[in-house]
C-alpha cells in the first residue's frame, strides 16, 4: 500500500461472516489495481456518519449489505434505474464527488445463469419462488432481459403481488400463493428459488415436494451453502440442469 492506494469496502451489521473482503482483495491483487477492500460493521444509527466519512476520505466506492440496502438510498445523490426499480442498493460508486447507488445483484445473477447453463432468457417461462429482496433483483433482471412469462409464488401472496406490479410493464407476470404453484409447473422452463429454504444449517428442507418438479428443465437456487440444496439434489435426480448461487455472488461483486 502507498499514498495512492484508495479505499473500497463493505458496510453491514453484522459483517464478520462476509466473504467479500477475501474475494475483492484477491481480484485487486490479481489485476494489480491500487485499492484495498475492508469490512465495516456499521450500526443503523451510524449509517449517515459512515457514508459522510467514506465520502470525505475519498473512497472510490463500497458495497452495502443487510440491514442498510434500503436505508442508504436517501443518503445518496443519485440512484440508478435498476436499484430504483428493485428498491435496494448493494453498491455505491463515488464519481466526481457524486454518490451513485447501484444494484448489481440482478446483472450478476443473469451473467452466472447464462455462463453456467447457456440459457437464452428470452424464451423462458419462469417460476420464481419468493418475493423478497433477492427475488426483486433476479426477477427484474430476468424480466428486463426479455423473459416470456413469469410466475411469482410466495408464502405471503401480497408480497408476490407487489413484485408483480413492479414487473408488469416489462413482461407478463402472475402472482400466486406458494401452495398454488403446482398448477403453474407443467409449462415452466426455468425454476428459481430465491427464499432461504434449504440454506445451511437447515439443509434437509426444500421449497417444493420432489414429485412436483418437472423433468428436464433448468432449476436454479440462489443459495450456495450448501452448494447443492435439497431442491437441486432432487432436480438433478429428475434430469434437470442445476445452477446454484455461487456464480451470482462472484459476478455481483465483479
Ligand atoms: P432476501 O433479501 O434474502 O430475499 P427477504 O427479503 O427477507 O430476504 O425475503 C425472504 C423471502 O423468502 C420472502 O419471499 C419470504 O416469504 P414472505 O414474503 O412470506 O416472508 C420467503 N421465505 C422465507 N422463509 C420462508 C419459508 N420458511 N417458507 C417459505 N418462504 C419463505
Amino acid at each position: 500500500m502507498t499514498t495512492h492506494t484508495r479505499l473500497l469496502g463493505v458496510m453491514g451489521h453484522p459483517i464478520a461472516h462476509s466473504k467479500s473482503p477475501q474475494m475483492h482483495n484477491a481480484a485487486l491483487t490479481h489485476q494489480q489495481l491500487p485499492y484495498t477492500y475492508l469490512a465495516f460493521d456499521v450500526c443503523p444509527e451510524r449509517l449517515p456518519q459512515a457514508v459522510a466519512g467514506m465520502h470525505a476520505l475519498g473512497a472510490r466506492g463500497w458495497n452495502v449489505t443487510i440491514p442498510h440496502k434500503v436505508s442508504i438510498m436517501p443518503l445518496l445523490d443519485e440512484i440508478a434505474e435498476e436499484a430504483r426499480v428493485i428498491g435496494a442498493v448493494n453498491t455505491v460508486v463515488c464519481e466526481d464527488g457524486v454518490l451513485l447507488g447501484l444494484n448489481t445483484d440482478g446483472a450478476g445473477y443473469l451473467q452466472s445463469l447464462q455462463e453456467e447453463t447457456g440459457l437464452d432468457v428470452r424464451k423462458q417461462r419462469i417460476l420464481i419462488i419468493g418475493a423478497g429482496g433477492a427475488a426483486r433483483g433476479v426477477a427484474y433482471a430476468l424480466a428486463n432481459a426479455g423473459a416470456e412469462h413469469i410466475v411469482i409464488a410466495n408464502r405471503t401472496r401480497e408480497n408476490a403481488e407487489q413484485l408483480r406490479d413492479t414487473l408488469s410493464p416489462l413482461t407478463e407476470v402472475k402472482a400466486v400463493h406458494l401452495e398454488d404453484m403446482r398448477r403453474w409447473l407443467s409449462d415452466r422452463t426455468l425454476i428459481v428459488n430465491t427464499t432461504s429454504v434449504g440454506m445451511a444449517p437447515e439443509t434437509d428442507v426444500s421449497p417444493m415436494p420432489e414429485e412436483w418438479l418437472p423433468e428436464g428443465v433448468v432449476v436454479s437456487d440462489l443459495i450456495y451453502n450448501p452448494a447443492k440444496t435439497k431442491l437441486l439434489r432432487e432436480a438433478e435426480k429428475r434430469g434437470c440442469v442445476i445452477h446454484n448461487g455461487l456464480g451470482m455472488f462472484v459476478h455481483q461483486g465483479a
